[in-house]
């Protein structure tokens, strides 16, 4: 027999999970086509499944159109507070669905930003999550992507992380504002969902004949999870969904015990497919 083995973290991470469980919910509750600002994750089965549930992706304009009492989801890597004030004041109903972890970050660069210190944030300025925590403090943070900074600190400062960061680029962070700041404060909001899932890519991968790992082709974190997975085991391959598993070359190599993990944008249903097509094929 064959054994197929999940790695212990694979797929949506809490926060993903979370509000895509949560719109699907909200879109029950209310039963009528509902929207989500932007869309809820990147990846084209998920996007066509919720479009299948009524739950449609919309641009700020597009929600500035929409009549009053309309549903609209705020993904899990939050938005500033205007945005929600914005939408709020149309008169829509506005879910949440903010990851937790993020929505702390919002509230700490508020908090400290009220109090005098000038924000500081390691990250990728033009990405959703950090242009959303931006937004808590006016707008008005330093935004650094890996430590360096074009202009001269201020004193009092406050430093967070966009939470998908490297350890190493926050070190190189605290170490050039502690060079020029007498006075700051550090919250290492990285997230380690990224890194618990790499790790137990890594632990499995060693232990298997054959390793899969499920995910988009131009998704980056799944990528890693190929290049790390391939360090350790030979047969390991990449595949967007069980349609592209090649059951005749798995059945040629040995396969024995076959690992699996996935991307942070692959839902459990699709990691369920491919398990499910290997375990009637082999
Ligand atoms: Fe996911 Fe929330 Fe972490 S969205 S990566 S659990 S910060």
């Amino acid at each position: 027999a064959v054994d197929i083995i999940l790695a212990e973290s694979a797929g949506f991470c809490f926060g993903v999970k979370r509000a895509v469980d949560e719109t699907l919910k909200i879109q029950k509750k209310y039963n009528k086509r509902i929207y989500t600002l932007g869309p809820l994750i990147h990846n084209n089965d998920v996007v066509k499944h919720l479009e299948e549930n009524n739950i449609f992706s919309i641009s700020l304009e597009e929600a500035d159109k929409l009549a009053e009492d309309e549903v609209i989801v705020i993904r899990s890597h939050g938005v500033s507070k205007e945005v929600i004030d914005r939408l709020t004041d149309k008169g829509l109903n506005v879910i949440n669905a903010t990851c937790p972890y993020v929505s702390n970050i919002q509230k700490k660069v508020n908090k400290y930003s009220v109090e005098g210190y000038n924000i500081v944030i390691l990250g990728d300025k033009n990405h959703p999550e950090v242009v959303g925590i931006n937004g808590w403090c006016d707008n008005k943070a330093l935004i650094t992507s890996d430590g360096t900074f074009e202009t001269k600190l201020p004193n009092k400062i406050c430093v967070v992380s966009q939470t998908t960061e490297r350890q190493d680029n926050w070190q190189n962070t605290i170490s050039s504002v502690a060079k020029s700041s007498k006075e700051f404060l550090a919250f290492n909001t990285i997230c380690s969902a990224t890194e618990v899932r790499q790790k137990s890519a890594y632990e499995l991968s060693k232990e298997v004949d054959i390793m899969i790992v499920i995910g988009g082709k131009s998704s980056s974190n799944t990528t890693k999870l190929y290049q790390i997975c391939s360090e350790n085991c030979e047969n390991t391959f990449h595949i967007e969904n069980e349609k592209e598993l090649d059951i005749d070359m798995i059945k040629e190599l040995k396969h024995e015990r076959i690992g699996l993990t996935a991307g942070a944008s692959t839902p459990d249903w699709i990691i369920q497919n491919v398990t499910d097509t290997l375990k009637n094929n082999l």
